[in-house]
């Protein structure tokens, strides 16, 4: 994918609700945060983490996605600086996972999710693995991990509902 607009509104589908119910405007800077961490838990275990995650996040204006491949987590958490912080901070303290490595954390002008209060979805990349992609990120000097980071992930969010728009 090339390029990163701004904001992207994913279609909502199943998931969950938008995020203009909750009053939370689009044009807010916010965080953008990313994290890499081991997981210690049983992949069975994610739905649940993603739930507490999406009530919790719908209240406190936070939206972003976590990938897992069975051995890492990498997850997204964008909003306002405080309410990062104090997310943060309940999610490092969490024996589910551990070895927890932020891999940035700045000011953005625009969310990526603005309508998943936390998208899910498996890495389920054959050639590669979420600690595989990190590893990239280390040829990249600190301007450009940014938005490689934004690109992947908007690379691997869930696919809107539908077919896509100018799809065959
Ligand atoms: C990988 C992972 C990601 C998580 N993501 C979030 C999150 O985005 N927001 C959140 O509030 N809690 C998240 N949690 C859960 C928190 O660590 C914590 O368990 C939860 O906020 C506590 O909620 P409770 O006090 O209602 O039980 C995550 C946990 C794990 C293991």
């Amino acid at each position: 994918m090339k390029g990163i607009p701004g904001a992207i509104a994913l279609a909502p589908g199943a998931g969950p609700p938008n995020l203009a119910q909750h009053r939370i405007s689009e044009a807010v800077p916010a965080m953008f945060l990313v994290y890499l961490s081991r997981m210690v838990c049983a992949p069975e275990a994610v739905p649940q983490i993603v739930a507490t995650a999406r009530a919790h996040n719908a209240k406190a204006g936070v939206t972003g996605l976590l990938l897992n491949d069975r051995r890492h987590f990498l997850q997204v958490l964008e909003g306002p600086q405080r309410a990062i912080a104090d997310t943060l901070l309940r999610i490092a303290c969490d024996p589910r996972h551990a070895d927890l490595t932020i891999l940035v954390s700045e000011p953005t002008e625009a969310r990526l999710f603005t309508r998943w209060t936390m998208a899910s979805q498996p890495f389920a990349d054959k050639r590669s693995t979420l600690a595989g992609f990190v590893a990239t990120l280390a040829d990249l000097d600190r301007g450009a991990r940014l938005p490689r980071l934004q690109e992947f992930a908007l690379s691997q969010c869930p696919p809107p509902a539908g077919p896509a728009e100018g799809a065959a």
